[in-house]
């Protein structure tokens, strides 16, 4: 076991905005962790700073025990740990086995698929999130719940140690949501690690055993989301903003 992520005083200041606040946590390899927090909390600023797509003030990320602080998105990939987006993105007039080829043929999903398995590890995964029977048909003309399984199978393509997901559910229905909550579990029963942002702990609850919230780009509490969910800080960061917590 061991931990597969060590996040250390990471500030990220946007001029005179601090997006993170001296941010400190640690996952364990094969653990699953939610980070909740209201709108502007500093979720996604938090994952692009750990993943390479911003550059941090200050502070550290190791990840597997590798200093990885100010490497490109690319290289982290290439480590094994991969991202999807809270506004999801795709080759919009690929198909989606083309899109999910692309992430295959990255040098981890090489190594993992075989140059010449790629058409053959694109299907499997397509068929792993659901979207196998549409797997000729581009992005472009599917609906929402199935841009975000996409996006999961693209970040597989690369055969992530970790994924990190930011707000997988956000706008799907209720059994989209199910779906992907499924996905998410198995890929943890595989071995993988997951670190997941929610806006509203709700869709964290049953899924993740230990979450994390933040508020003002700090973080303000860790426990079960049973904890989390009680916790008086927690509560009138979001009853602060108007916003609905569960
Ligand atoms: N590139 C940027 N330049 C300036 N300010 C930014 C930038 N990116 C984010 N911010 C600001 O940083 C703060 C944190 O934003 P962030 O998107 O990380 O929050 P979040 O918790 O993901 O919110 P949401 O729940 O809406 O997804 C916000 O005040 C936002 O306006
Ligand atoms: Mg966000």
């Amino acid at each position: 076991m061991g931990l597969i992520l060590e996040v250390k005083n990471l500030t990220k200041k946007f001029g005179g905005l601090t997006a993170v606040n001296d941010v400190n946590f640690e996952i364990e390899r094969g653990e699953m962790l939610g980070l909740i927090g209201p709108n502007g909390a500093g979720k996604t600023t938090l994952f692009h700073v750990i993943s390479g797509f911003e550059k941090p003030t200050s502070g550290t990320v190791f990840f597997d025990g590798v200093n990885i602080t100010g490497k490109k998105p690319f290289q982290i990939v290439n480590m094994g740990m991969a991202r999807t987006f809270q506004l999801v993105k795709s080759f919009h007039y690929l198909s989606l086995l083309d899109n999910v080829s692309v992430a295959c043929l990255s040098p981890r999903g090489k190594e993992a698929f075989g140059a010449s398995g790629i058409d053959e590890a694109a299907s499997s995964i397509l068929t792993s999130v659901g979207l196998v029977d549409k797997a000729r048909l581009p992005p472009v003309i599917l609906p929402h719940g199935d841009l975000r399984k996409l996006q999961i199978g693209k970040a597989l393509g690369t055969n992530p140690e970790m994924l990190l997901l930011d707000e997988p559910f956000s706008g799907l229905v209720h059994e989209e949501k199910e779906g992907i909550a499924k996905l998410i579990r198995r890929l943890k029963d595989e071995g993988v690690t997951i670190f997941v942002t929610g806006h509203v702990l709700r869709e964290l609850m049953t899924l993740v055993p230990r979450v994390i919230a933040m508020h003002h780009g700090r973080l303000i509490a860790e426990g079960s989301p049973q904890e989390v969910a009680n916790n008086k800080v927690v509560l009138e960061a979001y009853l602060g903003r108007g916003e609905g917590f569960a």
